[in-house]
Order: C-alpha cells, then sequence, then structure tokens
C-alpha cells in the first residue's frame, strides 16, 4: 500500500480515517514526541538510532513508553509499504497514542538560501524530539517572508545553532565544521553521520564567522546534504567542492547500511 497509510496503537488505517481524541495533551499542548525516518527501497535508514532516540525523548519528557510496540507498529506498516523512498513519521502523545504515518518523500530542491532569525532554544528540551514544533515552523515562515528558502537559527548572543528541521555545516579552508550540542542543538542522526564520513569538526560558529566560509550545507534524514546557496547577502559555492564529496560519502554509507 502506498504512502498516506496510519498505524494507530497497533491498527493499520488510511491516513484521513486514523483517529485520535481531541482531548490528547501531544494535540492540545505539543506535548509528545517524534520521528521521521527515511526508507530507501522500503528499508528504513538507522532505525535503531532512531528508536533509541525517540525512548530518549519519551524518557526526558518523562511519558511512558512502549518502544517495543513503536518497532512493531513501524514493521506492520513497512509491510505495507512500497519500494520507493518514502519517510516513516512516528509519534507519541501524553495521551498514551501511538501513530505511525507513511509519508511520501517532499521534493528536496537542489540547494537552499538561508535568512537569520534569531532564537534561544529551551534548555529544558535538550535532548528531547518534542512534538512542539510551533517556533520551528515559524522560524521558517519568517525566512520565507524575506525571500529566503529556509531560516539559519542564531541566537541573540550571534552563535548559529541549526535550521529548524535540518543540522547546519560550514566548510571554511577545506575544514568541514558544525556547532556542539553544547548549543542545545538537536543530536541530529545525519550530522553525526557527517562527522563521522567527514571527519567533521565540532566548533562554535557566530553570525560573524559566516562571512568567512566558503560552503555550507544542511544535514537531515529528509534531505541527506543539501547546499546552501547564500545566507543573507553572502554568496556561496553551492555545491561546493567539499560539499558534494560530503553528499557523496554520505550517500555511500546510507546505502552500504540499507542494502542486502
Ligand atoms: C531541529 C532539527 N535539527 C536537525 C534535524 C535533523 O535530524 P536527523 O538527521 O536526525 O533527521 C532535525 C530533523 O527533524 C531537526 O528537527
Amino acid at each position: 500500500m502506498p504512502s498516506g497509510l496510519a498505524c494507530v496503537d497497533g491498527v493499520l488505517t488510511p491516513a484521513e480515517e486514523a483517529r485520535i481524541p481531541v482531548t490528547d495533551e501531544g494535540l492540545v499542548r505539543g506535548d509528545g514526541a517524534f520521528e521521521v525516518i527515511r526508507l530507501y527501497g522500503g528499508i528504513p535508514f538507522a532505525l535503531d538510532r532512531h528508536l533509541t532516540r525517540l525512548a530518549g525523548s519519551a524518557e526526558g519528557l518523562r511519558l511512558g513508553l512502549d518502544i517495543a510496540a513503536v518497532r512493531e507498529d513501524i514493521e506492520l506498516i513497512l509491510g505495507e509499504c512500497a519500494e520507493d523512498d518514502e519517510l516513516v513519521r512516528v509519534m507519541v502523545t501524553r495521551g498514551g497514542r501511538r501513530i505511525t504515518l507513511l509519508e511520501t518523500l517532499p521534493p528536496v530542491a537542489e540547494s537552499c538560501s538561508l535568512g537569520q532569525v534569531t532564537y534561544s532554544p529551551p534548555r529544558l528540551l535538550d535532548g528531547i524530539k518534542s512534538l512542539s514544533y510551533a517556533a520551528n515552523m515559524l522560524a521558517t515562515r519568517l525566512a520565507r517572508e524575506r525571500g529566503f528558502d529556509e531560516a539559519l537559527l542564531v541566537t541573540p548572543h550571534e552563535r548559529v545553532l541549526e535550521c529548524p528541521t535540518a543540522s547546519f555545516f560550514a566548510v571554511r579552508d577545506g575544514a568541514v565544521l558544525t556547532p556542539p550540542l553544547s548549543e542545545h542543538i538537536l543530536d541530529s542522526i545525519t550530522r553525526a553521520l557527517v562527522i563521522e564520513v567527514a571527519g567533521a569538526s565540532e566548533e562554535p560558529l557566530t553570525a560573524t564567522d559566516l562571512e568567512t566560509i566558503d560552503e555550507a550545507f544542511l544535514a537531515s534524514s529528509v534531505v541527506e546534504v543539501l547546499p546552501v546557496r547564500r545566507i543573507e547577502a553572502w554568496d556561496l559555492a553551492a555545491p561546493g567542492e567539499r560539499t558534494t564529496a560530503v553528499a557523496s560519502a554520505v550517500r555511500e554509507q546510507i546505502i552500504a547500511l540499507t542494502s542486502g
């Protein structure tokens, strides 16, 4: 069965027929956790890492979660899955619902432009991928209102963080750099993969540092590696040589881990 399929508490339905109570605090207060997992030919990439992060998010939120049941839900929905590249979205709510959705991969552009948006991460949510994403979604809208494709989140003290749904990397003098997790950013699975395959180093970056970089790219489960062609008024090579090499290395590793 194609995208548009849902599994709620172990029961498969077409997504448009899936129901949860409107009183669920996952909806009322955004109190819950989620993951988005990319499929390659129907095989989830880094499923164990996503489930470990989901379990950590639930524990951080003091949310009881049967992670084995989440894995079974995913297996159930994948049993119906087409072979095309798709996404699995998993949400767990304060109301106790386990929701798994099979989604079509959104179109991914060849490069993107970034507009800075000032943002202070809530430290209380360190290590938690919570359902409260309104600020992230608003940041993207604010950047788009200014004519950019996506937001680059920067603290009031000018520390570069990440994008609303992706990690941020810069290339300077051939070295690949990314802000450290101590900046209260998400411990992204693709970020860890880029650090592993590209030997990227974790270094604090300021908005002023951005004027000295040669290339930049985003990294996430959905986009893999996405070149940045412009940040505010600064044009960048897109894709630059280093970004192209990192994108190939990441893709190779993903294929190696999802084939056979
Ligand atoms: C804020 C944020 N940073 C980074 C990422 C990328 O994380 P991952 O590589 O685990 O998909 C996401 C993904 O949703 C995110 O929401």
